[in-house]
């Protein structure tokens, strides 16, 4: 509770020079670095996030990262944390801006993976490679490519923080986020230690 009063503080200091973005018209690579600066807050340093509470953008592809904006600002992706994080940042970006941010993280280099527990690793890599058929839960390498890297809408899972995969597979069983009918299918068959398997093995890449 303490860190999160601490980082609402930080978002509303934040706010204030992006918001006069509107009046002045810097460069657009101006422009774009002083919002950025905005979401390495809590995103890191060009999208290379290293506390598992804010999720990696560090070569996400660019039409993930629109589609994610667009949502936010829709109020569409409506779990607790997009709410109180989110909706209101993504309230102050234009279409522009929102195009050029998805340039911009999908051309940042990932940082490396983090080793996990490899018993862990081995079961989730598994299930990443060839799903498990007998279930109908299909490889998330199919959409979300052999190494996790992510194409077009299908987010790079690669290196992402666990617990935030975690937390947002438990998400797509709700209604919360707007495309997560897409994966119906795969968190519905598989149990909590299957997800957290999977989640261990993406961020070891
Ligand atoms: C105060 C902290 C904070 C700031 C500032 C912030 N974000 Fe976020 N962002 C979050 C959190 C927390 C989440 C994860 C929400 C969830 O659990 O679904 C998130 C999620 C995202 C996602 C979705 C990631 C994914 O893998 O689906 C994108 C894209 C994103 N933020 C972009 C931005 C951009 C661009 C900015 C700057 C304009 C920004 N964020 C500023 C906290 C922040
Ligand atoms: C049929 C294609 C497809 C398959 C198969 C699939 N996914 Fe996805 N996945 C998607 C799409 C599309 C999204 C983006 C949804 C959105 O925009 O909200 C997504 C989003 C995700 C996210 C959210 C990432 C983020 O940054 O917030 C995670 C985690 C994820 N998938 C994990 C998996 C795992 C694990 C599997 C295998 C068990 C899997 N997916 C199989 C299509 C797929």
């Amino acid at each position: 509770m303490k860190s999160y009063r601490r980082l609402a503080a930080l978002l509303v200091m934040a706010m204030a020079p992006l918001a006069t973005l509107a009046e002045e018209s810097p460069a657009e690579s101006d422009q774009i670095r002083r919002v950025v600066h905005v979401c390495s807050a809590c995103h890191g340093e060009a999208g290379n996030s290293g506390n598992p509470a804010f999720p990696r953008l560090a070569g996400q592809p660019a039409d993930y990262v629109i589609a994610q904006l667009d949502a936010f600002r829709d109020q569409k992706r409506s779990e607790k944390d997009p709410r109180a994080y989110m909706w209101g940042v993504s309230a102050l970006l234009d279409d522009t801006t929102i195009q050029q941010l998805g340039s911009y993280y999908a051309q940042q280099t990932p940082a490396a993976g983090r080793a996990g527990d490899p018993a862990l690793i081995a079961k989730g890599r598994t299930i990443f490679q060839d799903g498990v058929p007998a279930r109908g839960v299909r490889a998330c390498r199919s959409c979300h490519g052999d190494n996790g890297e992510g194409v077009t809408v299908f987010p790079r899972l690669a290196g992402q923080h666990a617990s935030y995969v975690y937390s947002q597979l438990k998400t797509f069983g709700t209604r919360l986020r707007p495309h997560g009918p897409v994966m119906a299918a795969e968190v519905r068959n598989l149990s909590n230690d299957e997800l957290r398997a999977v989640a261990e093995y993406v961020q070891s890449r």
